[in-house]
């Protein structure tokens, strides 16, 4: 399946999709995601790309440690670039990914040496004849529809599989505008997940966990973004005086209050967002 048409997208989503593109050009990793600082960095300690891909790597095990005895069959919905699903098949699981995105369905092929099967396509559209032990959304819940992630789940689901659910979520039910608000308002999510047959087993909040890949990302981002776009500013005032004044306009008008937004990223994580990892299981006979 095709990419989908950037116009299909909702303008929050594209907001996400262009951190991700940001985010694997900056991390250089197999994974997508927060990752686990375990243990916390100590107050003023330097965040580096390094610390963040064993955070990485933390958090895969995090993960597994969450996956139920017996487990033998996972999807991986929103696979990404084949991170989890490489960490998993190395510890004999079977798995398959999925994701609408064929620059990540060749990174992924890279990533799991082509050992596991990837469809590109979105979990809405997806539809198999397999049923699996286990459907994981690591960090892609909040691109999917809380009715098209519970039914969805359900259908692909063997009689008392379960359902791994790692991501960012809305606290705050009223914060609704800005670069997180794509993600799901938790109390929705649980209830929806109920509602289509499914009990919770076991969660965890790790919101302080992933908090410092945010710290990172913003320390990046002021570092080396900002100070590249305002070194080029300051050619171009030199070179090209109008050139610079449509730019400054340009800039003022669209891309100022993004910035001072995504320099604002930890605050609004903490007083709006939490992080959870939820292990549900389908009722048996739904
Ligand atoms: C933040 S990344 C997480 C990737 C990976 N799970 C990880 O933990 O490294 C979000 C993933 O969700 C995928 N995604 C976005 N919309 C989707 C949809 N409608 N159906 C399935 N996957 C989707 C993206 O393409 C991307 O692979």
């Amino acid at each position: 399946m095709l990419k989908p048409k950037s116009s299909n997208i909702p303008k929050a989503t594209r907001y996400q999709n262009a951190a991700i593109d940001y985010y694997m050009g900056l991390t250089n990793s197999s994974y997508l995601h927060y990752g686990y600082w375990e243990p916390l960095p100590t107050p003023g300690e330097e965040l580096t790309l390094t610390c963040l891909r064993v955070a990485q790597e933390s958090y895969a095990a995090k993960l597994l440690s969450f996956i139920p005895e017996g487990t033998k069959t996972v999807l991986d919905v929103g696979c990404g670039i084949g991170g989890n699903a490489a960490y998993l098949g190395d510890r004999g699981f079977t798995v398959e990914g999925l994701a609408p995105d064929a620059l990540q369905q060749e990174r992924f092929f890279q990533n799991t040496n082509g050992q596991v099967p990837f469809y590109l396509t979105r979990f809405e559209d997806f539809h198999s004849s397999n049923s699996y032990d286990l459907v994981l959304f690591s960090e892609s819940s909040q691109y999917i529809a809380v009715d098209d992630l519970a039914q969805g789940a359900a259908d692909l689901l063997s009689n008392g599989g379960y359902l791994l659910v790692a991501d960012m979520m809305r606290s705050n039910a009223e914060y609704r505008e800005g670069i997180f608000s794509n993600c799901h308002i938790a109390s929705e999510l649980q209830a929806t997940l109920v509602q289509a047959g499914f009990k919770l087993i076991k969660t965890e909040d790790i919101s302080t966990h992933i908090a410092p890949t945010i710290d990172l990302c913003v320390d990046n981002f002021r570092t080396f973004g900002l100070s590249t776009v305002k070194y080029i500013a300051d050619v171009v005032a030199i070179a090209l005086p109008p050139l610079y004044s449509l730019g400054r306009w340009a800039f003022k008008r669209w891309l100022e209050k993004l910035v001072v937004e995504g320099l604002a990223a930890r605050t609004i994580f903490e007083s709006h967002l939490c992080y959870e990892i939820q292990l549900w299981q389908l009722s048996q006979g739904v």
